[in-house]
């Protein structure tokens, strides 16, 4: 096939270089973007005289006729070609003679690619964000169901409070919210225009490029010509933002795995997202967690591409520019996946509110709270978290519980302890006691979600 490039060479390129120069079969994703794009070049050409008015409309119409054919199935695109703008501007020109050959006026590839990338990412942007909110909104709603559910509190996996599901869940939920905050950073920082750029010069044609960047819906333009074409910050910074969401769902992924361990037994996940084992019947395997944790790892290795990519790359186009592509769209493929299946898993998860509450009951988890009891009873703390520890000593050397203690053995360690003992370090006392702003009561996870709620219907 000649190039459309052809002309300064004599000979015809190696087979081998075209098949190793080639990005069609991954850029052919930005078909629509690509044929947009071009679309409301043409029509700046054509309102700036570049063109005449009937060739603008006439490259209008053949793009628009593309477009619906590779849609309906009624053009396929050609491996053979070199990149989706070449197979684009061949298969216009093939179809109007001539005048698709003035597509071309007062642009490069260099700008064409950087406009198609930055508009296709922005497709990606909204559709990972509408999945993230779906995500939050799912958290919210488990976060309701179990927002009185007492479960233990682990630090350093020890258990450490009392805490409830809800308050857990809601956790999570605010990580997302960081998330959808990252996500329109980055796409407002995307959202400028690089058409006409050009090469990296810019052109002596007499361009509009506000008009074509106000046409494909940017917030303006990119101010400088060389850094129009060169900048791929919009690709890595969707990575990092992918990345640390990748992460959230890895740590939510890592305690979905551990509760629905037998150990644990605090969840059920529901059988339609769980595997069984080909050779051990008794098995439930929680393959779809497993899959996000591990798929975090390709995400970050994404993120690695990209930096390592353009670190190190002289202004302004370098073919090595070409490898931008393939790990963010891979970075974006598997967090838009693992979000789905994360919103169509956690629906059915079902909690084992007893087994929490008995998890609850047996680690001392309420030492604080008998600590703070002697606090309210006139004690310095550093000595009541003293007493309170000998306590939890004296229960483990003899089996027994804070709860069963009598309280005789309570009188023995502190004067001061009555009655009333029992109510304060009773485990729900000790959840909906902790009403102080973000907390584990249930009065406070209630205003958790209403808050992010809030959040997820100002998000657009
Ligand atoms: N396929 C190329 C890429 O993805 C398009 C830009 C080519 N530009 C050039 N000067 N060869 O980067």
């Amino acid at each position: 096939m000649t190039k459309l490039w052809a002309g300064r060479t004599e000979a015809e390129t190696a087979k081998l270089a075209d098949d190793f120069n080639s990005s069609i079969a991954f850029d052919s994703r930005m078909a629509k973007q690509d044929i947009t794009g071009s679309m409301a070049h043409a029509a700046m050409l054509g309102a700036k005289g570049i063109i005449s008015e009937a060739e603008a409309a006439a490259l209008i119409d053949g793009l628009q006729g593309i477009l619906d054919d590779l849609s309906a199935g009624a053009l396929s695109i050609d491996p053979q070609a070199e990149d989706i703008h070449m197979f684009v501007e061949a298969v216009l020109t093939e179809r109007l003679g001539d005048v698709g050959k003035k597509l071309h006026t007062a642009r490069s590839r260099n700008d064409q690619v950087a406009l198609d990338f930055r508009m296709y990412l922005r497709g990606e942007i909204d559709g990972i964000t509408a999945l993230t909110k779906t995500l939050a909104a799912v958290l919210c709603d488990k976060a309701e169901e179990y927002k009185a559910a007492i479960m233990p509190g682990y630090t350093h996996l020890q258990r450490a409070q009392p805490i409830t599901f809800g308050h857990q869940l809601m956790a999570y939920a605010m990580m997302l919210l960081r998330d959808l905050s990252r996500l329109g950073d980055c796409r407002r920082r995307l959202n400028l225009s690089p058409i006409g750029c050009c090469a990296l010069a810019g052109t002596t044609y007499d361009t509009d490029r506000e008009m074509e960047a106000a046409a494909l819906g940017f917030d303006g333009i990119c101010l400088n010509s060389i850094d129009g074409v060169s900048d791929r910050d919009f690709a890595a910074e969707l990575c990092a933002a992918l990345s640390i969401e990748m992460m959230h769902l890895s740590r939510l992924s890592e305690e979905l795995i551990l509760w629905s361990s037998w150990e644990f037994q605090f969840i059920e996940l529901p059988d339609a997202y769980t595997t069984g084992s080909s050779i051990m019947p008794q098995k439930k395997n929680p393959d779809m967690a497993e899959l996000v944790r591990g798929k975090t790892g390709r995400v970050y290795g994404d993120l690695m591409g990209i930096l390592t990519v353009l670190k190190g790359l002289p202004l302004a186009y370098n073919k090595d520019m070409q490898e931008d592509k393939e790990g963010v769209f891979d970075a974006c493929d598997t967090a838009r996946m693992c979000l789905e299946v994360m919103a169509g898993m956690l629906p059915g998860m079902k909690a084992r509110t007893d087994r929490m509450l008995r998890a609850a009951s047996e680690g001392f988890i309420n030492a604080t709270d008998l600590a703070d009891y002697l606090v309210m009873k006139g004690l310095p703390f550093r000595s009541a978290y003293k007493i309170s520890g000998a306590l939890v000593k004296q229960c483990i050397r003899e089996g027994k519980t804070l709860e069963t203690l009598s309280l005789e053995e309570y009188k023995q360690a502190s004067a001061l302890i009555e009655e009333d003992v029992y109510t304060h370090i009773d485990l729900s006392t000790c959840v909906n006691k902790r009403v102080s702003a973000g907390g584990t009561s249930v009065q406070s996870v209630e205003k958790q979600i209403a808050a992010v709620r809030a959040a997820l219907e100002a998000t657009p």
